[in-house]
């Protein structure tokens, strides 16, 4: 029998734009098919080598901050139905976590992150990307909320990062990559209508004889 080609579907956007509930709201309709979301922080560089205060001062918004070679030799796998092991990452202590997750192959691969757009080797194995685009003062008041809440950060921190790196950096390398976008969902999850469309495209993707 003929093997299924994934479908793979970028999601960028500044952060907190709302990448995360849009890839929420999508797999949840297909969880009952096969479906994965390869988170791109997960491939941040491992930086288990140096100290807690040298990985404080990392430019955590630079696209080398990235691993993207182990990135784009998992999603590779994953187009040919290979299992894969997922780093995990840990956003207190600044580096990879010592676990892995065991991913079996699926029909439909979700690549959600800040630059997934920006590297055209991703790109490439993309059928539809998605730029999520949301103001930057809705960005950075849920920034704040969520850093403190959830990432180990201080209000001082948080705004200092803001400035000194997250905006430039947005600025420079992910804001341009809208332009490769097949679809900008302002607002993110609460946008019904363009889950819908993204939900119907998906379901047509794969009912298409996209073989190996
Ligand atoms: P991203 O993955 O782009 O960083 P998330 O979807 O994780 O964005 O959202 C970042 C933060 O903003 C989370 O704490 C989330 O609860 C909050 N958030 C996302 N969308 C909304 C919204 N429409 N209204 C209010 N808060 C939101
Ligand atoms: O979920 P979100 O898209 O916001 O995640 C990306 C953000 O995580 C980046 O803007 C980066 O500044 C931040 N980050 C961080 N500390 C780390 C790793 C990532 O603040 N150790």
């Amino acid at each position: 029998m003929a093997v299924k080609r994934p479908v793979v579907i970028g999601i960028a956007g500044g952060s907190c734009s709302g990448k995360t509930s849009v890839t929420r709201a999508i797999y949840d309709v297909f969880r009952d098919h096969s479906v994965v979301v390869i988170e791109q922080d997960f491939y941040y560089k491992d930086q288990s080598h140096l100290t807690f205060e040298e990985r404080l001062g990392t430019n955590y918004d630079h696209p080398l901050a990235f691993d993207n070679d182990l990135l784009i030799e998992h999603i590779k796998k994953l187009l040919v139905r290979q299992p894969i092991e997922k780093p995990v990452y840990d956003y207190v202590q600044h580096t990879r976590a010592q676990e892995v997750i065991h991913v079996e192959p699926v029909d439909v691969i979700i690549l959600e992150g800040i630059l997934v757009l920006e590297d055209a080797d991703l790109r490439d194995l993309m059928d539809i990307k998605l730029f999520v685009d949301t103001d930057s003062d809705l960005r950075i008041i849920r920034r704040i909320m969520r850093d403190i809440k959830e990432r180990g950060r201080t209000t001082d921190s948080v705004i200092e990062q803001y400035l000194s790196a997250v905006r430039p950096m947005h600025n420079l390398f992910i804001e341009p990559t809208k332009r490769y976008a097949d679809i900008i969902i302002p607002e993110g999850g609460d946008n019904e209508v363009a889950i819908d469309l993204m939900v119907t495209k998906i379901k047509t993707i794969l009912e298409t004889d996209n073989v190996l």
